[in-house]
């Protein structure tokens, strides 16, 4: 595969300060053999900053699940870019489905981060994808161009270079309902050819297009196989080292 593969895990809302640590300690130790694979993982905001610390020249990179795009200011509860890069983070997931729907996070504000991250050299991880209402009427193409074509809009092309799209159907987040190979496959090829229209085919070609939802390491080996798959978002199998690390290392 031409792009850079990508695993990476969301440690959603779990893992005290110590699990956190244990948990990417396990995830060092078994990550010696992996070639060019990027491992990434996504810990609680508290636990951005220790995590960073023990992936310091390491093959693991650290992101953070959700930031502000604010610089600084008077608001209250968030994060802003300035103290996630000084926290050591390389990537910050942007529009999460979790966010999108339990937060009532929008188009534009996923558009505002996205912007915010490249401006202060962060790589946004930015999640598409559908309901299951709208999967069954027929409408994923038009969700996922609208998500995708919103979320990049100002982007330019030499900023691509660091941006990362993960394409997470939303009915298989957390469900154990993962999408076949065919069908993740198939959303990822339409997401590259939304980009090529965008920016064109080289951008589009380099783009690293990851899948998410229900990724376990007894369904790794399909979707890995497949062309248009560059990597995978982890939840609920990122949580324990072993299992993490069986996705990591599939052949
Ligand atoms: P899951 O979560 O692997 O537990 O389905 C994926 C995600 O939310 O990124």
């Amino acid at each position: 595969m031409a792009r850079c593969e990508i695993f990476a895990g969301n440690w959603k809302m779990y893992k005290t300060r110590q699990e956190a640590l244990d948990l990417v300690r396990g995830i060092l130790a078994g990550i010696s053999d992996i070639g060019g694979r990027e491992v990434v993982v996504f810990p609680p905001s508290p636990w951005a900053l220790p995590v960073s610390e023990l992936c310091r020249g390491t093959k693991v990179s650290v992101g953070i699940q959700n930031m502000y795009f604010e610089q600084e200011g008077a608001f209250t509860g968030e994060v802003s870019p300035l103290m996630v890069k000084d926290a050591g983070c390389r990537y910050v997931l942007i529009g999460h489905s979790e966010r999108r729907h339990v937060f009532g996070e929008t188009d534009e504000a996923v558009n505002k981060k996205a912007a915010a991250a490249l401006k202060n050299g962060i790589e946004p991880m930015i999640c598409v994808g559908e309901l299951l209402d709208e999967r069954e009427k027929g409408n994923t193409n038009d969700v996922l161009k609208r998500q995708v074509e919103k979320a990049l809009a100002g982007v330019t092309a030499e900023q691509m270079k660091k941006v990362v799209v993960a394409y997470e159907p939303v009915w298989a987040i957390g469900t154990g309902k993962v999408a076949t190979p065919e069908t993740a496959d198939e959303a990822h090829d339409f997401i590259r050819r939304v980009v090529k229209d965008l920016y064109g085919a080289g951008t589009a070609d380099a783009l690293p297009i990851l899948y998410g939802g229900s990724v376990k390491p007894d369904n790794i080996a399909g979707l890995h196989a497949k062309e248009n798959i560059d990597g995978v978002l982890v939840g609920g199998a990122s949580l324990k080292a072993e299992s993490f690390l069986n996705i990591i290392c599939v052949k």
